[in-house]
């Protein structure tokens, strides 16, 4: 007998069956407030190692540790409990072995919790989706734009520009499909090989970046809140987080200076 407590979350099945569905929803979270937030909202929360550059201002996400993720991973599944929750796999901590893989992966859901692991999927990746796959552990893939091979890349701009390229891109993305990936998140590429993908694949693609036609969109939270002054052409900025923090501080600051604050309601009295 299980005295865990009963939660029903998204599956990766669950995620599968959506094909050519309703859109998926999913955006990132990296602690459990923001996890409790979105989690109403979203069908997949993914703690991606974009961690590294939008709380640990790191300059790439190359730095980023497995141990960073196991504990964001776990603030994440401590404030959700609807979405399926799906943390990256950093760099270096996947690529060299089928058998790496497995290990850091099978640490990351045992010491987490999470249903599922991305990785960034080059023309390699086929063989540790599979073996990950038949060994328990559902994959998401990301192809085009993979952020974890920026220094070969040499930056961050979209990919997919040349036939060579797109039709690389589209391969990687069948290859990681037919491997057993659940989903594919495809980013930073343009809307005709974006469709194109979507086309190719019998799973579902994640745009991030990518087409309004791929069967789900994904963006960076603390981007579309608008944290950052500047983030790439696909973010949306939904509200301007920046903006409201500065004002609010701005103010606590002069209320502190001028002694406003703590006014009477905010402070103790005993009789
Ligand atoms: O790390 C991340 O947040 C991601 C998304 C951009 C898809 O991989």
């Amino acid at each position: 007998m299980s005295v865990q407590k009963h939660i029903s979350r998204m599956t990766a099945p669950g995620i599968t069956a959506r094909k050519g569905g309703e859109p998926i929803v999913c955006l990132t979270a990296y602690d459990a407030p923001t996890a409790a937030i979105i989690d109403e909202y979203c069908d997949l929360i993914l703690v991606g190692d974009s961690v590294g550059m939008v709380v640990h201002g790191l300059n790439s996400t190359v730095g980023v540790t497995l141990e960073m993720m196991i504990l964001h991973g776990q603030a994440v599944m401590r404030g959700s409990n609807k979405a399926l929750v799906v943390v990256d796999l950093p760099f270096g901590s996947y690529e060299d072995s089928v058998e790496s893989a497995f290990k850091s992966a099978s640490k990351v859901m045992m010491e987490t919790g999470c249903q599922a692991i991305k990785i960034e999927t080059g023309s390699y990746a086929a063989a540790t989706i599979s073996y990950l796959t038949e060994r328990g552990i559902p994959v998401m893939s990301h192809v085009g734009l993979r952020p974890q091979s920026v220094n070969v890349l040499g930056g961050y701009r979209a990919r997919g520009h040349d036939q060579k390229a797109a039709a690389e891109i589209l391969a990687n993305a069948k290859a990681a499909a037919e491997a057993g990936s659940f989903a594919i998140v495809v980013e930073g590429v343009n809307t005709k090989l974006a469709d194109e993908v979507t086309k190719a694949v019998n799973v579902p693609t994640i745009g991030i970046g990518a087409s309004s036609n791929c069967d789900g969109q994904i963006l960076v939270t603390p981007d579309m809140l608008g944290l950052f002054e500047r983030t790439p052409k696909f973010v949306k900025k939904y509200e301007d987080l920046k903006g409201v923090t500065e004002r609010a501080v701005k103010t606590y600051a002069e209320e502190v200076k001028s002694r406003v604050f703590p006014s009477k309601e905010y402070t103790y009295k005993f009789k």
